[in-house]
């Protein structure tokens, strides 16, 4: 699919630098030096999705520009370049909801491309206002004396860390937070918690189920886990992608609410699927986190899932860990785009997760003083609402009431 048209009105010095970069992306950039060649592009094109303008021209001239991108019931938003000092006299921090958007000098031509593609995803999602306001307020933690806290790990895109991040973060909770905790490899297609674990010749849900529809006894989760070096119970629910009938949906969560009362923490890997199995454990989860890296398609996916996420009624449950956080898209970008705060960072640490893989054994136990197992730490602690120094805890954690304000609000 071809992608969105870029205009940009930059000076030449500029203009040069960021033409070639959005057009190394993929998009089609137009430059344009007037606010009446802006018109005549719109006027033509209907597929311009964010105009690049420089926020240092006089007053009148930055008004018709803005003009144009309105005229004709458009709506095209603006990311204005400007000073560090004008930005700071704009006080322009607040989203008016309008889109649009400002970028401080000096910046790369690489910066400005993220911010960009930002700006695309969610010019494609804006909330219309007609799903519900969302309470925004501290989490209740009534739950951690009772049952297990359900802590379920997805995104609809593979490859973000779904699995990395649900081994290491019941790893740390077990073996460095003092928790007892179940680890349910809950992905049936490419989930292989078991085996990365080193864990060998398990028997399964879908086994043990198979077995008692003939005849054999009945087994708890609890029975079925065979623990881990850390102390870690891991449990998968299979280990085919075939076969899988047994596993009514309903059946498994009433397995996974039998055993929270076994353990302190249930982490549940699962497949990145909308599948009626993971819509009945997001139903039952406490927590769902989404592991988002800082790219396209993984951000374009999380934004989905959150769609999703409210026609499930769940949405208020979502917290984003920002997965190998130190490449492309910002933090910023990703928080504002997918609509969440970042409930946590995870670096990149890819040979250190390839060392650990090939032991059988989580990053966390391996490597006990590496930053990356901080990461996890501090993940669990968040999710255990113990605060940090800064008092950057859970319970002062608020999610957003929207995407957006409805346009006109
Ligand atoms: N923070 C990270 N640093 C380095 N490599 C990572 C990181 N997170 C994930 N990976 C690697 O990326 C690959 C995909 O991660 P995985 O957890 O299997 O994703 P998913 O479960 O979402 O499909 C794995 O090889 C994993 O080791
Ligand atoms: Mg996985």
């Amino acid at each position: 699919m071809a992608r969105s048209a870029i205009v940009v009105a930059l000076p030449a010095s500029e203009s040069d630098h960021v033409f070639a970069e959005l057009a190394l992306a993929g998009f089609e950039v137009v430059t344009v030096e007037t606010p009446f060649e802006l018109e005549a592009v719109l006027d033509s094109r209907r597929d311009v999705a964010v105009a690049i303008l420089d926020g240092e021209i006089d007053a009148d001239e930055t008004e018709a520009f803005q003009r144009a991108l309105r005229d004709g019931g458009r709506a095209v938003p603006a990311l204005t370049v400007v000073s560090a000092t004008t930005f700071e006299r704009l006080s322009l921090a607040d989203d008016d909801g309008s889109g649009n958007e400002y970028f401080t000098r000096p910046y790369s031509a690489d910066s400005i491309r993220w911010r960009v593609e930002a700006m695309c995803i969610r010019r494609e999602t804006v909330d219309d206002g007609s799903g519900p306001v969302l309470q925004a307020g501290p989490i209740g933690h009534e739950a951690w004396s009772r049952r297990a806290t359900l802590i379920a790990v997805f995104n609809p895109k593979g490859g973000v860390g779904k699995t990395t991040v649900a081994t290491n973060l019941a790893s740390s909770l077990q073996a460095r937070k003092g928790k007892s905790v179940l680890l349910l490899d809950a992905d049936t297609v490419t989930g292989h918690v078991t085996t990365s674990f080193a864990i060998e010749a398990v028997r399964t849900v879908a086994d043990s189920w198979r077995d008692e529809a003939e005849g054999g006894p009945s087994e708890s989760l609890v029975e079925l886990a065979s623990a881990h070096g850390s102390g870690l119970r891991v449990v998968a629910l299979s280990d085919s992608p075939i076969n899988t009938e047994i596993l009514d949906p309903e059946r498994v969560v009433a397995a996974i609410a039998a055993a929270r009362r076994s353990f302190d923490v249930i982490v549940v890997d699962l497949h990145p699927s909308y599948s009626t199995l993971n819509q009945a454990i997001f139903d039952e989860a406490d927590r769902i986190l989404v592991p988002v890296t800082p790219d396209v398609p993984a951000i374009r996916a999380a934004v989905q899932f959150l769609d999703v996420a409210r026609a499930l009624g769940c949405r208020e449950r979502l917290a984003m860990v920002v997965n190998r956080a130190n490449s492309g898209v910002s933090v910023a970008d990703m928080e504002r785009t997918v609509g969440l705060p970042a409930f946590a960072l995870i670096h990149s640490a890819g040979v250190l997760f390839v060392r650990a893989a090939n032991e059988g054994r989580t990053v966390v136990e391996m490597f006990p003083r590496e930053k990356i197992t901080a990461d996890f730490d501090e993940l669990a602690d968040r999710l255990l609402g113990n605060p940090k120094p800064e008092g950057n805890v859970l319970a002062g954690f608020r999610f957003p009431t929207r995407l957006k304000e409805p346009a006109g609000a």
